[in-house]
């Protein structure tokens, strides 16, 4: 029985005393639930404030990246050992807001950021493994992907892309979260049939590529404008093993409410 992920993530938001601060709350609104892990991802600033808080208990760390050079000259970048010594258990990777494919740019001054391809987001990933981090792989299609009846072609060559030459045995315990980007920070949350159809697709994909055995050991998440108040239709769906919440994971009650829900 896989037990279930709830995973908070904080994008670019609360300042290292903020962020520990906040994490006082979250230990004060959400139980220690035996059939579930609760995980919150702060930005790298914060997580050494926030890991002095949370140590030891039962809410675990992530990092919202990192790169897979273990050290050098990587201006601006952040390795593996670096975030393990902070506490990080999890790494967030190939989110959509770090992955290039969408042509993102900032609405300013039309200005092209960030350029991560399945190739980069793999090199991570076999970074991550050796140091004991969890990854949680994110995949999921833009608007016009899903307009195009490509979402399921899509979600099958990002998962090919980022686990390439990785064997089963090396990712038992991954954690896959499809988020499609449309449904991003935008309220417009993926119908529950719809993610639960994805959510069980991803795991009959990873069994074809890794095995029975390494498929059933990883956990497949829902997110994209999960809350309060959706979360219950997504939990209660056989294939999906908990969620990846962003800007609800930053409202204490209503994180715990979707920690208990
Ligand atoms: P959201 O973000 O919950 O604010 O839609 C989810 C995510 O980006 O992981």
């Amino acid at each position: 029985m896989r037990k279930r992920l709830i995973a908070g993530n904080w994008k670019m938001h609360l300042t290292p005393p903020e962020a520990a601060a906040y994490a006082e709350q979250l230990l004060r609104h959400i139980p220690d639930l035996d059939h579930q892990d609760v995980a919150v991802c702060p930005a790298f600033p914060a997580l050494g404030a926030v890991s002095s808080v949370l140590s030891g208990t039962h809410i675990g760390l992530g990092a919202q990246n990192l790169f897979w050079k273990e050290q050098g000259a990587y201006t601006g970048q952040v390795s593996p050992s670096m975030i393990v010594s902070c506490g990080c258990r999890y790494v967030i990777l190939g989110h959509s807001e770090t992955r290039g494919r969408f042509g993102k740019t900032d609405s300013e001054d039309d200005l092209a950021y960030f350029a991560e391809s399945d190739a980069t987001i793999n090199r991570k990933i076999k970074a991550a493994l050796p140091h004991g981090l969890t990854p949680i792989l994110c995949v999921g299609e833009t608007l016009s992907e899903r307009e195009s009846v490509k979402t399921d072609e899509v979600i099958a060559n990002q998962l090919e892309g980022a686990l390439a030459g990785i064997d089963g045995e090396e990712l038992y315990g991954l954690v896959v979260a499809y988020e499609p980007v449309w449904a991003i920070g935008t309220g417009q949350a993926c119908e529950p049939d719809e993610a639960e159809r994805i959510c069980g697709q991803i795991r009959a994909k990873l069994a074809d590529m890794l095995g029975t055995e390494c498929a059933e050991s990883c956990r497949t998440l829902y997110g994209g404008s999960v809350n309060g108040a959706n979360a219950g239709s997504y939990l209660k769906l056989p294939s999906v093993d908990g969620a990846l919440v962003g800007g609800a994971s930053l409202k204490s009650e209503e994180f715990a409410r979707i920690a208990i829900s």
